[in-house]
């Protein structure tokens, strides 16, 4: 039994800009927002020291370690680093690099992903970012949406948890595409997580 209510810390695992980062990271740390104290993230985790999200991070004062493959792979060390946060729940929101399998069990249920795309279309090996706005503008797709899904083994596959879709016009370029997915994304992705994250 707990003694205290207990606040699911957060972490956001990102590679590149991270605006989906940000978002959750607003959406659960700032105070005055009506979500605050539900969550927290608690740790952005990076594989690229150049990537933006980094900037996002120490901007909103939350703590991020920039790891290798390696040290990902690697399941003393990265343990460790989810123990010195407090880890409960992981967020992955343009992270490019494949989740090791101890990760996936030792955190069953509670690794979720957002994929640009309306899964199972377009997603898999190679369909990442623009890639996937290009090939959706390519084959004159006229809607495309977002999905958050469960993390499992195999890339883009885990159980569908959540999507939403938005129409294309047929002058979408993938910049317009990729606009329209980012609204998508920063409107549901954080409701979503909270919904997850507290079991309702
Ligand atoms: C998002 O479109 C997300 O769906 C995908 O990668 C992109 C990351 O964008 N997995 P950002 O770094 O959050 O801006």
């Amino acid at each position: 039994m707990k003694e205290n209510p207990h606040i699911a810390k957060i972490a956001v695992f990102a590679s590149g800009n991270g605006s989906n980062a940000e978002n959750i990271i607003r959406y659960f740390n700032d105070p005055s927002s009506v979500h605050g104290g539900t969550a927290e993230v608690a740790l952005v985790v990076c594989n690229r020291p150049e990537a933006p999200v980094l900037a996002r991070a120490a901007a909103l004062g939350v703590p991020a370690e920039t790891i290798t493959r390696a040290q990902l792979n690697d399941e003393a060390e990265f343990m460790r680093i989810m123990e010195k946060y407090g880890i409960d729940f992981i967020v992955l929101a343009g992270f490019l690099l494949m989740i090791p399998s101890f990760l996936i069990t030792r955190y069953s249920g509670k690794i979720v992903n957002i994929h640009p795309s309306l899964l199972p279309r377009y997603g898999g090996k190679g369909m990442y970012g623009r890639h996937i706005h290009e090939a959706v503008v390519q084959a004159g797709e006229r809607e495309t949406g977002i999905t958050v899904h469960h993390v499992s083994e195999n890339c883009d596959e885990g159980a569908i948890i959540f999507q939403a879709r938005v129409d294309l016009d047929t002058t979408d370029t993938p910049d317009d595409v990729e606009r329209k997915i980012h609204t998508l994304e920063s409107i549901h992705y954080p409701k979503i997580i909270s919904t997850l994250v507290s079991g309702d």
